[in-house]
């Protein structure tokens, strides 16, 4: 049995150990609205039990956009975090510049290779390596709906086609309240416009007009008919949309005050955090027209190279714990999204997370999954970028026409 003394000096010890392998880790996200706070709170939970400092280091504005200028400052400086929210082809930038951590050694040692889908594992891979961890699963073709303010327009289900889309929003407008909610941000528009395209022109012309850039398929008669429907949603939309943050849209529809929202499943948090039940208080469903297909958007972390090897543990760690099954089940809950890692049990979610978790695997099969060219899935930032600009622009100006604004498009896309 050990003597006062000899206990003090061990459990001293132990404390020197535990700090020097504890190491403090900032994390740069964007996750600031109801349901995105409470799932990045499971994942400081997670880390402070494994002994390590939380440094949260919060960019609010929904999609990252302000999260993207701020990293790159600090990179710049060369202060940069421990780790960051980056996503997709912007992996692959960051790690061309040499200054992103190599996770191999979780990674392998986790066999994340057997874990996550192929598609998903390569692009968190630069030359080979792993250099970012993956979180989640979103779905970005979703229309929200409120159960009680379709109830009082008359409204039974949710449409799967634009036609039922239009003459519901009709209704929901003779009703007196909102019929689309939407946050009139450059971000949102997109995120609009991408479920549109997949919608009125299926998978594969997604894939060619927007994620390949193809020209022709950018001056098409579908695209023509795309951007037709994008304006026609306008009508539906309330004065205060311009400016407005995705999860305050939410909002009017948690409130019942708006039918319908277009946003991917991080809305879903926001029903969540208000104690709101799928089924019975809201609606959820793919776009209109786009029930065999599925926008993806993976959120994911990567990791700067640093020094101190209490930073490093640390950095592992987070690695570790993010691929983890209890953070895949508890963040997901939260978050809207579904585990990225495979056999992650989905008993306790709900039919949302269900018909996503069956779809991701079906629309697979069918060539209907594909990356959310809003969310940073697809293409790199630049032509993303000047692409967004010119459907807010059309969106946003009722003069410019429908064959303007389908030349300014292919044009942006033209952006090298
Ligand atoms: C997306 C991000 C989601 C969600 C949303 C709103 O780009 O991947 O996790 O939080 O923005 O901020």
């Amino acid at each position: 049995m050990l003597n006062k003394s000899r206990l003090t000096a061990v459990l001293v010890s132990a404390a020197v150990v535990t700090t020097a392998t504890a190491g403090q880790v900032e994390v740069l996200h964007y996750w600031t609205s109801g349901g995105e706070a409470k799932s990045v709170a499971e994942l400081k939970k997670m880390m402070e039990a494994k002994g390590h400092v939380w440094k949260d280091f919060a960019v609010a504005g929904g999609g990252g956009d302000n999260a993207a200028t701020v990293l790159k400052s600090r990179v710049v400086s060369g202060n940069p975090p421990a780790a960051a929210q980056i996503k997709g082809p912007a992996i692959q930038e960051w790690a061309s510049e040499g200054v992103l951590a190599n996770l191999d050694s979780v990674g392998k040692a986790e066999n994340w290779d057997s874990l996550l889908p192929k598609v998903v594992a390569d692009v968190m891979k630069y030359k080979g390596n792993y250099v970012a961890v993956p979180v989640n699963v979103h779905r970005v073709n979703w229309l929200w709906g409120s159960a009680a303010a379709l109830k009082k327009a008359g409204v039974t289900g949710m449409p799967k086609t634009w036609d039922e889309f239009f003459l519901a929003a009709d209704k929901i407008k003779k009703s007196g309240l909102i019929a689309v909610a939407h946050s009139g941000q450059n971000i949102w528009d997109f995120t609009t416009f991408e479920s549109v395209v997949l919608g009125v022109g299926g998978a594969k012309f997604y894939e060619d007009a927007l994620v390949k850039l193809d020209q022709k398929a950018l001056t098409s008669e579908t695209m023509k008919k795309s951007l037709e429907t994008f304006r026609r949603i306008k009508t539906y939309v309330d004065p205060a949309a311009p400016g407005r943050d995705w999860n305050l849209s939410t909002a009017l529809v948690i409130q019942d005050k708006a039918a319908f929202q277009f946003m991917g499943d991080w809305a879903k948090g926001e029903f969540v955090a208000a104690a709101k039940a799928p089924g019975k208080d809201f609606l959820c469903a793919a776009a209109p027209g786009s029930g065999n297909a599925y926008t993806f958007n993976v959120d994911s972390f990567a990791m700067f190279k640093l020094k101190d090897a209490g930073a490093q543990k640390a950095q592992n760690d987070l690695a570790a714990s993010i691929m983890g099954t209890d953070f895949q089940q508890v963040f997901n809950l939260n978050k809207g999204s579904i585990p990225v890692r495979l056999n992650v049990a989905m008993g306790k979610f709900d039919e949302c997370a269900k018909l996503s978790s069956k779809d991701f695997v079906d629309t697979a099969k069918v060539g209907g999954l594909v990356p959310s060219v809003a969310h940073g899935m697809a293409i790199k930032p630049a032509a993303e970028g000047a692409i967004k600009d010119a459907v807010s622009q059309f969106w946003s100006d009722d003069r410019i026409s429908v064959a303007d604004g389908m030349k300014n498009i292919a044009k942006a896309a033209a952006t090298k």
